[in-house]
This record gives structure tokens, sequence and C-alpha cells, in this order.
């Protein structure tokens, strides 16, 4: 009986001797680009959002899109199609996708286009350039420059790129803010600066930063 059971599992050890460089070559087959296949369907291989309501991640500072991720897989932020992607996903591709967007270039170049508005009177500007300009001093909110930089270009490590995103995508964050539906995030300043922005102001003011720049 011992002898047999001995050669049921030295049979087994065998069959894993054998099998063992079979999988390690498997895994080290694996390509870290497969996780940018699956994230390109909406995102596009260039970052570029391909509908209304999917943001476009080129540029963005990796830390950020590092957080956002692992927020999305830790469901404290909550959204059906990132959940689905997102929901297992190892820290390694989380790591691999983050840098790869933040350094995919994007179509519009808002480097060149940067404003500090030191030019323009506020009387003089649309309800959405005043806003991202010079805030609400009413209600002691900080214009949003100050911590997205000119033009919205993004302020890395924390600070996203407003500038060329979908208009969809930025409303719905504010939104999403407003009813408690995005946790806080860095310095919690999100929820107090959505909530102080009338519909109107929403709107007018995602309108603004989405035109920043050129989309494809
Ligand atoms: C089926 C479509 C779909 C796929 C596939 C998808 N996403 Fe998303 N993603 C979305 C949508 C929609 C949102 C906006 C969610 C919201 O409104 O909060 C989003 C949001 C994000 C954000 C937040 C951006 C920001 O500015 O805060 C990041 C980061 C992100 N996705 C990364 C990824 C990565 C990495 C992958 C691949 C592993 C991926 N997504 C795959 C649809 C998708
Ligand atoms: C005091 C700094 C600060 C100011 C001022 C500020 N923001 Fe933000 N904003 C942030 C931070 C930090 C985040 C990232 C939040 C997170 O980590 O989830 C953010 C994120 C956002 C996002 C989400 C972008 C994305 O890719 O998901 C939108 C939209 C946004 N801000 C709009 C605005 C608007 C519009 C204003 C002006 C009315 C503004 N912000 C003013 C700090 C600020």
């Amino acid at each position: 009986m011992f002898q047999q059971l001995f050669q049921q599992s030295f049979s087994k050890i065998i069959l894993l001797i054998f099998l063992l460089p079979i999988s390690q070559s498997l895994f080290a087959q694996e390509n870290p680009d497969d996780i940018i296949n699956a994230c390109s369907a909406c995102h596009g291989f260039d970052g570029v959002g391909k509908e209304a309501g999917i943001p476009s991640l080129w540029g963005q500072p990796e830390t950020y899109l590092k957080h956002q991720i692992e927020a999305f897989r830790d469901s404290t932020r909550i959204n059906l199609a990132m959940d689905a992607v997102s929901h297992e996903l190892p820290d390694k591709d989380i790591i691999y996708a983050a840098q790869y967007y933040s350094k995919q270039t994007g179509p519009s170049d808002l480097s060149g286009s940067l404003v500090w508005r030191g030019d323009k009177w506020p009387g003089d500007m649309s309800l959405g350039e005043k806003i991202a300009y010079t805030g609400k001093l009413a209600v002691k909110m900080p214009a949003c420059v100050t911590c997205h930089g000119p033009s919205g270009v993004g302020v890395a490590p924390f600070f996203p790129r407003l500038g060329g995103q979908d208009k969809n995508y930025l409303s719905n964050q504010l939104h999403a803010w407003k009813t408690g539906k995005r946790p806080p995030g860095t310095m919690g300043v999100m929820v107090g600066i959505a909530i102080s922005l009338t519909d109107e102001e929403v709107e007018a003011v995602t309108a603004y930063f989405a035109a920043q720049g050129e989309k494809k």
C-alpha cells in the first residue's frame, strides 16, 4: 500500500517537474501591453476616450492615475465600466497602465496656449472662464487654475488635467462629488468646490476647460 502511495505521489512529482518550466515560460511570455489592449477598448491606445463620458487619460500625472485605478479596484470610486475591468487588477498592471497613459502626449498641446488671464478683466470673461480664473470670492472658492494649472494643464503628482478633457466626463465628476458618489480624493477639496457651483456654473466651467487645446 505504501509503495502504491509512493508511486502515485512520485508520478505527481515527475509531472510537476515537467509542468513547472512550461508554466514559468507562460508567465515569462505574458506581455505587459495586454493590459493596455483591455483599456484601449474605451480609452484608446493614445489615451483619448472613445465616447462622451469616457475620460481621456493621456498626459495625466502617473500618481493621479494610479490612485484612481486603485480606487475603482477597491470600490471606493464606483463606475460600472471601470468596476468590471479593475476588479482583480494586480498592482503591477495598475502601475504599468498608469505609467503608459501618463506618457501619451495626446492630440492637443496645451503648453502652447497657457494663459493666466492677467490680460483680461473678469468683467470681460464668459461665466466659465471667470470661474476658472477667479473662482467665486463670495463663497471663498479659489480659482480652478490655482490647483489645476493655467488652461487646466494639470499639475503633477495630484492635480489632474482638465484642459481638453471630455465635457460630459468633467460635469459627471462635479455632479458625482455633489451627490457623494465620488470619494473626496487628495486634499478632500473637490467636494466643497463642487457643492458651491450651481448647475449652470458646472456647465459653463466644464465647457470652458473641455475647449482648451485641440481635440482630435
Ligand atoms: C468599457 C469601457 C472602459 C474600459 C474597458 C476601461 N475604462 Fe477606464 N473609464 C471608463 C469610464 C466610463 C470612466 C469614467 C468613470 C466615471 O465617470 O467616474 C473611466 C475612468 C477611468 C479613469 C479615471 C480618470 C480620471 O481622470 O480620474 C482611469 C484612470 C481609468 N478609467 C483607467 C482605465 C484603465 C487603466 C483601464 C484598463 C485596465 C480602463 N480604464 C478600462 C470606461 C472604461
Ligand atoms: C485647492 C485645489 C483645487 C482647486 C482650487 C480645484 N481643484 Fe479640482 N481637483 C483637485 C484635486 C486634488 C483633484 C483630484 C481629486 C482626486 O484625487 O480624486 C481634482 C479633480 C478635479 C476633477 C476631476 C478630474 C478627473 O480627471 O477626474 C474635476 C472635474 C475638477 N477637479 C474640476 C475643478 C473645477 C471646475 C475647479 C474650479 C471651480 C477646481 N477643480 C478647483 C484640486 C482642486
